[in-house]
């Protein structure tokens, strides 16, 4: 299989932590219902390729999000693999957390809106409220002794409510990392950002005292900026980048969200940059083939069009 030619730049991180979301944010998202065996053997093969941080599934309502209304099995059948600091879950609410806790897992991540309109689309509650319902989901999950991220989506652009201003983002991410997160994730929900605007949040959250070791970037990529958005956040000290292995993804209540940066497209370019990341994009490229006839659609990534075809 074809590799990236190794050509180092200055100024790049020597290894990133990719977060891979494809079994949570590729899989909520599909009309197809996967199985839980599928699921499970998606995960599995991700952790074969070499991929560590790896978002499992969600414990929310499952009439919100029936595709993943399978979390517990998921996680049973998941076993061991489901386990560790590593493993995330989404959850909304205490209720999601009391289900993470009885399933012995020990990462969640809460997830708001640096938008009203989004936030009450997706959790039914104004911005405030979602703080209030997640204050103590963070401070129970703090006291077991799991680790918690803290997703604000909408950072760069809102379908209902068009340009979001950056000072808006930024005090609704101190607001949430103040609960106590370990890290914060700048959610381009709609892939509509561009890196001069991925810079000035960065500079913004920093100037607050959210530095980049706390900090992971989260990509859509509908207008085929996530890539170039990523560079940039490279370029200004962020290591942690959430991908989906062949593109998956996308937000049942945003509908003009398509999938996140694809994992494969992502290590191809640090490949090519010399940036360690433990993960095979041969086995990754074959795991979304597999993932693709499990789907019955080809996968948008085009680094597995590439190496596929
Ligand atoms: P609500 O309707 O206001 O809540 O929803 P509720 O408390 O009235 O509960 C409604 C029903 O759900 C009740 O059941 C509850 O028991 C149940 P009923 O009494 O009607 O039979 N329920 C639950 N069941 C299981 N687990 C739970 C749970 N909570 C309530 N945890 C709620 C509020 C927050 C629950 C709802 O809005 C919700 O679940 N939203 C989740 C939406 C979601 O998952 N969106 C996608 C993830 S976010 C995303 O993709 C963006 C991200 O990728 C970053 C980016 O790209 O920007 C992270
Ligand atoms: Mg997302």
């Amino acid at each position: 299989m074809r590799r990236a030619q190794r050509e180092p730049m200055a100024g790049m991180p020597e290894r990133v932590t990719i977060y891979e979301v494809g079994p949570r944010d590729g899989l909520q998202n599909e009309k197809s219902i996967v199985s839980v065996g599928a699921k499970a053997e998606f995960v599995r093969r991700l952790l074969a390729a070499g991929l560590q941080t790896i978002e499992t599934t969600s414990f929310v309502s499952p009439k919100w999000v029936p595709q993943l209304a399978d979390a517990e099995e998921l996680i049973a059948a998941l076993g061991e693999d489901a386990a560790g600091s590593q493993r995330p879950v989404l959850v909304p609410n205490e209720r999601g957390l009391d289900r993470a806790l009885e399933h012995g897992l020990s990462a969640v991540a809460i997830f708001g809106s640096a938008t009203e309109t989004f936030a009450r689309k997706n959790l039914n509650r104004t911005v405030a409220e979602s703080l209030g319902m997640f204050a103590p989901v963070v401070s129970r999950a703090k006291e077991s002794g799991a680790w918690v991220r803290a997703y604000v989506s909408m950072c760069f652009g809102d379908p209902w409510e068009g340009d979001v201003p950056v000072e808006q983002v930024v005090d609704v991410a101190c607001r949430m990392m103040d609960l106590g997160c370990d890290q914060l994730s700048l959610g381009d929900t709609i892939g509509v950002g561009t890196p001069g605007h991925v810079a000035r949040l960065l500079e913004g959250l920093d100037a607050q005292g959210i530095g980049v070791d706390r900090i992971g970037v989260h990509f859509h990529d509908t207008y085929g900026q996530a890539l170039a958005n990523t560079v940039t956040a490279l370029q200004h000290g962020v290591t942690v980048v959430d991908a989906s292995t062949g593109g998956l993804g996308g937000c049942p209540y945003a509908q003009s969200a398509t999938g996140n940066l694809a994992t494969e497209d992502l290590v191809w370019a640090l490949d090519g940059l010399g940036i360690e990341t433990g993960v095979d994009l041969e086995q990754l490229v074959q795991t979304s083939v597999w993932m693709a006839e499990q789907l019955g659609r080809p996968s948008p990534s085009r680094v597995v069009k590439a190496l596929a075809g």
